[in-house]
């Protein structure tokens, strides 16, 4: 098995397989820890954890192409719908012992499933008990952040994502937006919701660097990558 470097993501990595196969993969924060089942691979004395793209939708970007390099070593992450941690770990592998991950998540459950999985593992990530509607609950403790990440399945999801970083995404910072067309407004083709979520993210003082279809991956998302002009 031999291990690569992604060409433009630090701390994203490439695993090949005997049979040639290759698959996404970050290094294990949490050495011997799963998360959600995942293959964790030793290399020359290094876990890597493979990352499903039909499981997380940033690897599912990034296999798409989409830059989202501002998910480095050491950047502040507001990672919003935490879920159980399939993405955040990741993100968590990625920004490293110098990084943190403010995880916001709404579910009480589900957060409680998060805090076993991830946060009791990783000194990295700080779950946050909150409804991503009210960032002002949270603003104070996360302060200012380079990334924000948004994946919260609601309707109203664009509008949490801008909301969240007026009030803590620095200036020129990085939006990604995971859009779920049929969670909006389940009438209409998921196209006509796509350009409509954009609009209002232009509208809101974004730029849209790229916009992609999460398909083959997930068949009903788009990530939306953006930046703050403020
Ligand atoms: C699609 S899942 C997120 C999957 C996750 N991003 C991943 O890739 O591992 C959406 C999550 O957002 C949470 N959520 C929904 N509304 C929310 C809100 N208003 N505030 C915070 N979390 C919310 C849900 O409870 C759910 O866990």
């Amino acid at each position: 098995m031999k291990v690569f470097p992604h060409d433009s993501l630090q701390e994203v990595y490439w695993i090949e397989k005997p049979d040639g196969k290759k698959m996404l993969a970050t290094k294990n924060l949490a050495p011997g820890i799963r998360v959600y089942g995942e293959e964790l691979i030793k290399i020359e004395g290094i876990e890597y954890r493979i990352w499903d793209p039909y499981r997380s939708k940033l690897a599912a970007a990034i296999l798409k192409e989409m830059d989202v390099s501002m998910i480095k070593p050491g950047a502040k992450i507001l990672y919003l719908g935490a879920s159980t941690g399939t993405t955040a770990s990741h993100v968590s592998d990625i920004v490293g012992a110098r990084g943190k991950v403010f995880a916001i998540e709404v579910s009480a459950r589900v957060m409680r499933e998060f805090t076993e999985r991830v946060a009791s593992h990783r000194s990295n990530v700080y779950p946050i008990l909150a409804d991503a509607r009210h960032a002002e609950n949270y603003s104070d403790v996360v302060g200012t952040v380079d990334v924000v990440y948004c994946d919260v399945a609601q309707p109203d999801e664009t509008e949490i994502a801008m909301e969240n970083c007026y009030q803590m995404l620095k200036k020129s910072g990085l939006l990604c937006l995971a859009i779920k067309a049929r969670s909006i407004d389940a009438t209409k083709e998921p196209e006509e919701i796509f350009e409509r979520e954009r609009k209002k993210l232009a509208e809101g003082g974004f730029k849209i660097l790229d916009i992609k279809h999460l398909y083959p991956f997930d068949k009903d998302h788009a990530m939306v990558i953006s930046i703050l002009r403020k």
